[in-house]
């Protein structure tokens, strides 16, 4: 029996790992699991939520490590992780997508001379102002077993001089996470309960860094797309750190809690079914999440990614993205592009079929036997 460790930590990795322990799970006596929660989301409607609603089972371990700065909260993980994975000796670790706890996992377990594999390998946005784009870089030089999305990322990891043999494309977990809950996220009519009609809103996320922490950034997006409300309802599920952010650059101005009232819609974070089901009816996405890009892509969904750049290309050149950039007017340019101009996607990204998990699988049973 092989022993496999799982490591998750922030909202997408539990949409990432759901299908993977369940690949694992279906394999029978062949592997034994253990799941380790490193604590960094904690509120409720931040973590359990998703682990309800993904029907991932309840964490072996929770290592609680909090917010903290980078510094803080990756080191946290790291001496909390090290014991544990000496007890457990695992035949290989597995981290998923580009958050710290995705880092501090791979270079716990690696400086063990353990064996680790990263699903979600290759992304690159060339832009090291994203704590994300340092975690991917650094995750993927040292795991031996490299799970990637696209082609695009297969390239990337050869021009970085990773070895052939450890990349393995097998398409994208997200997605199967996706396609296992649509039909009943679906039903969930989460949009009516806001009292929307389907087809009629906007959806917003934002919570990167480069786009709250600074007054200046921020209103630039925010007065973007308040200009654009005449027309169509902004719904905004706020992350906790936005929200404390809105409230300290004291731009409240641009945002209600009412349905037709002049603003953008807050709502808590919401859980995965509720999100899925607000995304499926929405006539517009706005964004600067990496995951949402390609749910949208596959949901059909005209999708602004309000950032510079993504380290998701594919979203654009076969998908329903488009860079809408920092600035009012790109952001407004973009709007209107992607109201107007979004193609229906011919087909899906190759392999972004539901069974890229059991494909992982697959690959890890073989490693694991070497
Ligand atoms: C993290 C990931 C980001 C991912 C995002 C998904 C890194 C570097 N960033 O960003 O890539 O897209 O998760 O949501 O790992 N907070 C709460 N409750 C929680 C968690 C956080 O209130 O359960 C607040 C705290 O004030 C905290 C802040 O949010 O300081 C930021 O949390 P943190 O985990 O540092 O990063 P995220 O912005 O969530």
């Amino acid at each position: 029996m092989k022993r496999i460790l799982n490591i998750v930590g922030a909202r997408p990795n539990f949409v990432k790992m759901a299908p993977i322990v369940r690949a694992l799970e279906q394999r029978g006596e062949q592997f034994v699991q253990k799941l380790v929660h490193t604590g960094q989301h904690y509120d409720d409607r931040m973590s359990a939520i998703f682990f309800r609603d993904l029907k991932l089972p309840i964490p072996d371990v929770n290592l609680n490590v909090g917010s903290g700065s980078h510094a803080q909260q990756t080191a946290a993980a790291m001496v909390r992780l090290e014991p544990l994975l000496q007890e457990f000796r695992p035949d290989i670790v597995i981290v998923v997508g580009d958050v710290n706890s995705t880092l501090a996992g791979a270079l716990t377990a690696k400086k063990l001379g353990l064996k680790v594999a990263h699903v979600e390998a290759g992304l690159r946005s060339f832009d090291m102002s994203m704590p994300e784009e340092i975690n991917r870089l650094c995750t993927d030089s040292i795991s031996d077993v490299l799970f990637t999305t696209d082609k695009i990322a297969d390239a990337n990891l050869l021009r970085e001089g990773i070895p052939a043999e450890r990349i393995h494309f097998v398409g994208n977990v997200m997605i199967d996470s996706l396609l296992a809950c649509r039909d009943f996220a679906c039903e969930e009519r989460f949009y009516e309960k806001l009292g929307l009609q389907p087809k009629a809103y906007a959806t917003l996320t934002l919570h990167r860094p480069s786009n709250i922490d600074n007054a200046e950034a921020l209103e630039e997006i925010l007065g973007a797309l308040f200009e654009n409300i005449q027309d169509m309802p902004i719904i905004f599920p706020v992350h906790p750190r936005a929200r404390q952010r809105v409230k300290e650059f004291g731009f409240d101005r641009y945002f209600t809690d009412k349905l037709g009232a002049k603003g953008i819609l807050m709502t808590e974070p919401l859980s995965y079914i509720e999100f899925l089901n607000l995304n499926m009816f929405s006539r517009l996405v706005l964004t600067d999440s990496g995951g949402v890009q390609e749910e949208t892509t596959i949901l059909e969904v005209p999708c602004v990614t309000l950032r510079k750049n993504t380290e998701r290309p594919i979203t654009i050149t076969e998908g329903t993205n488009h860079l809408g950039g920092v600035t009012r007017e790109s952001i407004k340019a973009a709007i209107r592009a992607a109201l107007v101009d979004t193609p229906g996607r011919v087909r899906n990204p190759e392999l972004w079929d539901g069974k890229a998990a059991e494909r992982i699988v697959d690959v890890i049973a073989s490693v694991c036997r070497m």
